[in-house]
């Protein structure tokens, strides 16, 4: 059973990795050629040349046309042959998949599947990405990991106590009380914690932006969106100023903002962002927080590959479910629900079965 539904949309570039030239990637255990075409648009083929298979990205682009790099064939951005070396009639059936694509919220999205299902409107909403009333950037890693095991680690943050306790990780985290809830396509998990310290990152963000020294009520609303967006409302505001209220005007507010991509069963392409509502000027912050970001999903990254590779040394492992992983159940409970949608059948079981410890 595959671990990963076809019919959605999955991340496969940020907006600036696809220029005019041919650029590899895998998606969903498709190998992909992407470009950008003359119009700025982008197009999506499979990376396989009809003739014998050699993939196009290893051939040349010339306008929104790509030379086979083995024998010459040309294809066009629709993936129908349109020049053949040697011969004047080409055959009618020498093409090669082309995939629905979009580029929305500086991602570019691809449908691996269907693509008479393949609706702009189901692209998740990340738009903090590239709303001017939000400051940020973010990047893309490689984790040799199951993508699920990346939703895993950020729909239960008490891992940062943990993992990132130099950074925004304290024992507030691990001890707070969460609510999860759940709908069709989605599950949220809120932790709010009151009158506490400022771990050292929020400490000094508040106190960058309003010059606020003292406790404060932290938030982390964490957003998953089947099959593989997580978007997590992240914060802090001076304690009592009413924040768990609704009144967040004292406070710093970010969101980090992720969507994985399995390229396999064992790796995925991990897209990232942090987006900021303060200081929204000050380009220095937008790079010292990207940087900060990316250094503390360099321990994620770390804790995911080792946590892979166990896996694959105890294989039929199934994972005990704490109280903490409630979000992680519903997460993949609703993966399933789509990959099952799919095959047509009821659900079979789960690659990384799951068992609880009650
Ligand atoms: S393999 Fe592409 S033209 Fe022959
Ligand atoms: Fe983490």
């Amino acid at each position: 059973m595959s671990t990963f539904p076809l019919n959605a949309w999955y991340a496969c570039a940020y907006d600036v990795e696809v220029k005019k030239e041919l650029l590899a990637r895998t998606v969903c255990k498709h190998k992909l050629v992407m470009y950008r075409k003359l119009d700025g648009t982008v197009a999506i083929l499979e990376d396989a040349c009809w003739h014998r298979l050699l993939p196009l990205s290893k051939g040349r682009l010339h306008g929104d046309e790509v030379t086979c790099g083995y024998h010459g064939l040309v294809y066009n951005s629709d993936g129908r042959c349109t020049r053949m070396p040697s011969q004047e009639t080409i055959n009618p059936s020498a093409c090669v998949r082309s995939f629905p694509v979009a580029e929305k919220h500086r991602f570019v999205w691809v449908w691996p599947g269907d693509p008479a299902l393949a609706d702009a409107a189901l692209i998740p909403d990340m738009h903090w990405n590239d709303d001017p009333a939000w400051a940020g950037d973010g990047k893309m890693i490689r984790v040799k990991c199951d993508y699920r095991l990346v939703l895993d680690n950020l729909m239960d943050l008490t891992h940062e106590t943990f993992v990132h306790g130099s950074s925004i990780g304290q024992q507030a985290v691990a001890e707070a009380p969460f609510v999860a809830t759940h709908g069709n396509r989605t599950a949220t998990v809120t932790r709010w914690m009151e009158g506490i310290e400022a771990p050292p990152f929020w400490a000094g963000q508040i106190r960058h932006a309003s010059g606020y020294e003292g406790a404060v009520d932290r938030w982390q609303i964490i957003r998953f969106e089947a099959p593989a967006t997580i978007n997590i409302d992240v914060g802090v505001a001076p304690a009592g100023a009413g924040a768990p209220q609704g009144d967040r005007s004292r406070g710093v507010n970010g969101y980090v903002l992720n969507t994985i991509t399995p390229e396999s069963d064992t790796s995925c392409l991990y897209f990232w962002a942090f987006a900021r509502n303060y200081c929204l000027g000050e380009q220095r912050l937008t790079h010292e927080l990207r940087e900060g970001v990316a250094s503390i999903f360099g321990e994620d990254e770390l804790i995911l590959e080792a946590q892979q590779q166990a896996i694959d040394e105890h294989p039929g492992y199934s994972f005990y479910n704490l109280n903490i992983d409630a979000g992680s159940m519903w997460m993949r409970k609703l993966i399933d629900r789509m990959i099952a949608a799919e095959s047509g059948g009821p659900v079979k079981p789960r690659v990384i079965p799951l068992r609880s410890a009650a």
